[in-house]
């Protein structure tokens, strides 16, 4: 019988898992236990068989308002009525200047123009481009030299893994981009384990960037890219005035400073940017994720009005930038963005991660006595709790700790190596954080068993 003829169960239980790629997974793994989930409401999945799992981790760090908000679920719907789709390329539609409006106006003072796109990946291809092509549109097109940082992840494209330092996600794939350095990363469990918030010791290694200009010269480099908050490697908080000597570094030597905030925007770090919580400035800011809570793909970057001005020269009917993508401002983007900036507004949802904060990091640093937990280090609303690995097979685990968490605790959490990386919706409550801790402890003591 044709799979169309049961619209319902076609829905919510694939007939075949093979044809699927699954991106970034252990495909044949899941294939043969599925994590399947096919509803979700507020703070929880719910499994086709009905089973509800706790959300630990906002989708992939992206559900910051919780899911399925009434609100961004009628904007949507709306908007695909009223209009499905328009092109940004010479035309528009109102949604997207009011969008960046409103991005604009809970931006640090500088930050004045929004660019979309539809992803982080492409976010950070643009924040890439418009830095080469700003430098050559003020006469420096030998400032072409992108720095980024060891252990740094932004994105999937060539651009994001030429400058990022995760080693699996760039060794497959040839030489990359050229002309491309890294700082050191910051993270050292001797002098940072356990630590709240951002770790004493490490702001020195803000000061490689002068080494590497050194050796560059600064009139080669174009642009500085880094994770305020490093989350996809581990969590790794940012040194107190690592970023400060950042951004003066890069200040001194008129190079381009890059805040991949895809992961720290939009109330993360209990503030609508990291750059807020920091109170440094950046050139760019990336983002995706929680523009839209997840709901429609959408990135963009942030541009100071020095970057954007430097473009709108030439004559008026000439493009000014050649770059952007057909979905850049989709109309469905837009519109689920603007309900999303809502809700964080009238659910004051910034605020609360902020207050948050504290007794997160206090039931996070709670599983320190475990055994097997090997470093705990928490962020805004972010933690990361390293687990001894099985000796010689590194990452397993953490994998078995997934595994379990969703099979046998029903709860969702992230992995990467051998660490656990939880980033839950900014709506949950005391009871949740409660309930996250005590089902990770579980897990971990059943996998150290
Ligand atoms: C810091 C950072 N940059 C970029 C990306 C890539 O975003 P996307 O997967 O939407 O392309 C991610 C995704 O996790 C991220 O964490």
């Amino acid at each position: 019988m044709p799979l169309d003829s049961h619209p319902s169960e076609a829905r919510t239980k694939p007939n075949d898992l093979s044809a699927f790629f699954m991106p970034f997974s252990a495909g044949r793994a899941f294939k043969a236990r599925p994590r399947m989930v096919s509803r979700a409401k507020d703070m929880h999945y719910e499994t086709p068989e009905g089973r509800k799992i706790l959300d630990a981790t906002a989708g992939l760090w992206c559900c910051n308002a919780g899911h399925a908000r009434t609100q961004i679920v009628e904007a949507i719907r709306d908007q695909a009525e009223e209009l499905d789709f328009a092109p940004t390329f010479q035309f528009a539609h109102p949604k997207v200047f009011e969008l960046a409006s409103r991005l604009v106006a809970l931006s640090p003072v500088g930050i004045d123009h929004a660019f979309f796109c539809n992803s982080g990946s492409e976010a950070v291809d643009t924040a890439l481009k418009m830095s080469l092509a700003y430098h050559r549109a003020r006469g420096e097109a030998s400032r072409t030299r992108l720095i980024g940082r060891e252990r740094g992840y932004h994105g999937a494209g060539f651009g994001g893994i030429s400058v990022g330092g995760i080693v699996n996600n760039r060794k497959f794939f040839g030489p990359l981009i050229p002309g491309v350095d890294h700082l050191p990363h910051t993270y050292s469990r001797e002098h940072q384990g356990f630590t709240a918030g951002e770790p004493e010791w490490g702001a020195h290694l803000a000061d490689e960037l002068e080494r590497i200009v050194t050796l560059h010269d600064a009139s080669t480099i174009a642009a500085v890219i880094v994770e305020p908050l490093a989350g996809s490697t581990g969590v790794l908080p940012p040194p107190k005035g690592y970023l400060e000597r950042l951004r003066a570094i890069t200040a001194k030597h008129g190079i381009l400073l890059i805040f991949d905030e895809v992961i720290s925007g939009f109330g993360r770090m209990g503030h609508m940017w990291a750059a807020e919580r920091y109170g440094v400035t950046p050139d760019m800011i990336v983002f995706a994720k929680g523009v839209t809570s997840g709901t429609v793909p959408m990135g963009g970057v942030m541009v100071s009005g020095q970057i954007h001005d430097q473009f709108m020269s030439g004559p008026e009917h000439v493009i000014e930038l050649f770059h952007g993508y057909t979905y850049s401002g989709h109309p469905l983007a837009a519109a689920a963005a603007l309900a999303t900036l809502d809700v964080y507004r009238e659910d004051d949802l910034f605020a609360r991660a902020r207050a948050l904060e504290a007794p997160w990091a206090k039931a996070a640093m709670g599983l320190k006595s475990v055994s097997g937990v090997a470093d705990i280090r928490t962020c805004g609303i972010v933690a990361g709790i390293d687990l001894d690995p099985i000796p010689g097979s590194p990452g397993l685990r953490a994998f078995k700790a997934m595994d379990e968490a969703f099979h046998e605790q029903g709860i969702m959490i992230r992995v990467t190596g051998d660490t656990i990386a939880l980033s839950p919706p900014l709506t949950m409550s005391q009871a949740h954080i409660d309930e996250i801790f005590a089902k990770v402890s579980t897990v971990i003591s059943k996998v150290m068993a």
